[in-house]
């Protein structure tokens, strides 16, 4: 199924595994927790260069289902980040008219954060201006494990005949339904990886591995990232006509 790129050249849907940020605090002596607190601001700031750089889907990586593995203080550090953040920008992403998602397991997550999580979604949802997917306990294999329990309860329960399931369907499942598939990675801070995300969707991606640490991510950076895409070829398997 290929997709059209963006009017402008640019990608329609942008994916960022923002990465770097407990290098970035340790290179100033700090600990690693003030980098997660500049990596959110730097956030904020990629939000809202969105609507000038033609770029109608922004999903971060904000915490794995492997990042649980971390020290129990980065861990709780996160979360109350986490909470602290929606409950100070949500505010500011309806005056900008951005559309809050959250993609990953939710029952994992501590109860007040889920509630904060649905009310921002549910705050937001009238906006139809930038649509900012926020993955929260994400692992795209996690993602697709949970998407074939709910396709096979289906199943079992009389509503989907084995004999129609094909790639169509099971982007109906995936935690992305409502998503198109990204037309661009981008990875900050060195690492060639994708860490589990986005496995499903991101097929026939684009990717872009930088050095940049994601608290040093500024708009400036993200426009030239965005304007390389825009000089490239993508034929989804196929040949340039
Ligand atoms: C990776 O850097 C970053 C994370 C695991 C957390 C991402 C979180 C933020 C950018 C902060 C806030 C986000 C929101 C949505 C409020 P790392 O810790 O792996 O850095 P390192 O590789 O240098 O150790």
């Amino acid at each position: 199924m290929a997709q059209k790129k963006a009017d402008m050249g640019g990608p329609r849907h942008v994916a960022i595994i923002m990465d770097g940020n407990g290098r970035w605090a340790q290179s100033r002596g700090r600990p690693r927790l003030f980098g997660h607190h500049a990596g959110a601001r730097r956030v904020r700031e990629i939000v809202s260069a969105c609507p000038d750089l033609g770029v109608k889907y922004l999903t971060i990586f904000a915490f794995s289902t492997e990042n649980w593995k971390r020290t129990q203080t980065e861990v709780a550090g996160l979360m109350s980040l986490f909470r602290r953040y929606i409950m100070k920008e949500m505010q500011e992403f309806v005056r900008e008219n951005v559309r809050v998602r959250f993609i990953g397991d939710r029952p994992r997550l501590d109860a007040k954060l889920r509630g904060l999580m649905d009310e921002a979604e549910a705050m937001t949802a009238h906006c139809d201006g930038t649509n900012l997917t926020i993955a929260l306990n994400y692992g795209g294999r996690d993602e697709v494990a949970r998407a074939t329990k709910r396709l096979a309860q289906d199943v079992a329960d009389g509503n989907l005949d084995p004999a129609d399931v094909d790639e169509e369907t099971l982007p109906k499942y995936l935690d992305t339904r409502v998503v198109p598939d990204p037309d661009l990675v981008i990875r900050t801070s060195g690492e060639a990886r994708i860490s589990n995300f986005l496995l499903w969707q991101s097929a026939y991606a684009e990717y872009e591995f930088i050095d940049t640490l994601w608290p040093d991510f500024t708009p400036e950076i993200f426009a030239d990232l965005l304007k390389g895409y825009g000089a490239r070829d993508r034929r989804f398997g196929g040949v340039t006509a």
